[in-house]
């Protein structure tokens, strides 16, 4: 730790910490800490890149996509830039405003509108059935069936393949890391997803009104350029099932290691929407992400230059003391819980959020007047690159 001083005499609070072992990305949060404690801006000796660790610059950066731009990617790692080059997630300006609006068009609330009968139902069912069981697996059983039913019929993916697009999925958020063993063992599954994107997510092949189908006819229309529509196949297929899956999961294990928290609900169930916002806080599901730098750019003291890349911190942002009063409490009636970047903030916010909290509070509406306490029995949380989540969370109910 110390102060590097950069090309053009550049200085900046530097750190050799790392940021994607197994033992952090099991853990992260005292690295987090050591690197708020350094500055806004900190010179990462392991990456060659510069990151945000606190809130107010992670915020001001996602704020201005002029200067912190997404179109050289956002992934830690140039092989994957290249490969998931003109996705949504990954393009800036006009083409992404018209782009946004083909991929967001069925996330409104009011396009979803529609959907959240069948969505509460489909909650409804699950959860009698799995209260009944007194055991059950939140990270698979509880968590997977919303997203993988509903979103995936949605999005209208050929069938052939659909079973994949959660291991895809995975696969896809470990290549966001930098080059590591992870990285690497991903990269073929990736290869995968992306070839199913290019040759089977076509006209003819798609459900007929589904997501996907409606990116290929907004190509047909001239609302987004010809060649457009398999890169966008990814923006779905990414992010649309392993994100809530995770944050479902979690906030089920949350429940039951804070049981106060839980009765607080029962008694408050109007809570509910913020006590989501306050899961996507503190665990934070998509915990890093990256920009490049359009012109050199001073924050907090620190001159970086232009076309350094920068990491957003998200998860150090969502724990950061600043802004956020005892940050690792999990406290479901926190008065500013919303402003979380757990969703990122800005031109690349998630368009898909409302629906993930409509999935996340159609369980819990389902779950409160059925569990009276969650009881841990066993969880283990899976390692990726940069997503924080669980791959098991065996929990005993208590009904009232
Ligand atoms: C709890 C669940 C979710 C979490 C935590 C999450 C997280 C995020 C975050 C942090 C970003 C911002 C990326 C950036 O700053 O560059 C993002 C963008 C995005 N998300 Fe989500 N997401 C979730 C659910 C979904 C769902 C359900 C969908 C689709 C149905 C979706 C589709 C997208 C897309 C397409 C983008 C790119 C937006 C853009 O670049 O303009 N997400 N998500």
């Amino acid at each position: 730790m110390g102060d590097v001083t950069l090309g053009r005499g550049v200085l900046a609070p530097s750190s050799n910490l790392a940021l994607y072992t197994d033992d952090v990305l099991a853990d992260p949060w005292p690295t987090y800490q050591e690197l708020r404690d350094l500055g806004g801006t900190v010179w990462l000796e392991q990456y060659g890149m510069f990151v945000h660790p606190r809130f107010e610059e992670c915020r001001a950066a996602l704020r201005d996509s002029d200067t912190y731009t997404s179109a050289q990617g956002v992934m830690m790692n140039d092989l994957m830039n290249e490969t998931l080059q003109g996705i949504l997630l990954c393009t800036d300006g006009e083409e992404h405003s018209a782009m946004r609006k083909v991929i967001g068009a069925p996330l409104t609330p009011s396009a979803l509108a529609s959907q959240r009968e069948r969505i509460t139902d489909e909650a409804e069912q699950l959860v009698e059935r799995l209260v009944e069981q007194g055991r059950f697996d939140a990270a698979t059983e509880l968590a997977h069936h919303l997203p993988v039913t509903i979103v995936s019929e949605l999005v209208g993916l050929p069938e052939t393949g659909r079973e994949r697009m959660i291991e895809w999925a995975h696969a896809n958020f470990d290549c966001f890391g930098p080059p590591n063993a992870r990285t690497e063992a991903a990269f073929p599954i990736v290869e995968e997803m992306v070839a199913y994107a290019s040759n089977e997510c076509v006209p003819g092949k798609l459900r007929p009104g589904g997501w996907a189908a409606q990116i290929w006819e907004a190509a047909e229309r001239g609302d987004i350029a010809a060649d457009k529509p398999p890169a966008m196949m990814n923006d779905y297929m990414g992010p649309s099932l392993d994100t809530t899956i995770f944050a479902t999961a979690s906030m089920i294990r949350l429940f039951a290691e804070h049981p106060d928290q839980w009765t607080r609900l029962r008694e408050q169930p109007d809570l509910a929407l913020n006590a989501i916002n306050e899961v996507l806080r503190i665990e934070t599901v998509l915990h890093t992400l990256s920009r490049v730098l359009t012109v050199e750019h001073t924050v907090d003291g620190v001159t970086m230059p232009a076309g350094s890349r920068v990491i957003i911190l998200y998860a150090s942002a969502n724990r950061d003391e600043r802004q956020f009063r005892d940050p690792d409490v999990f406290d479901i009636t926190r008065s500013n819980a919303a402003e979380h970047l757990g969703l990122g903030f800005g031109t690349h916010s998630c368009p898909g959020g409302n629906l993930a909290r409509i999935e996340m509070r159609a369980l819990l509406t389902a779950l409160l007047p059925r569990v009276e306490r969650f009881d841990l029995v066993e969880c283990d949380q899976l390692t990726n690159n940069v997503l924080h989540g669980l791959g098991r969370c065996i929990v005993d109910v208590r009904r009232p």
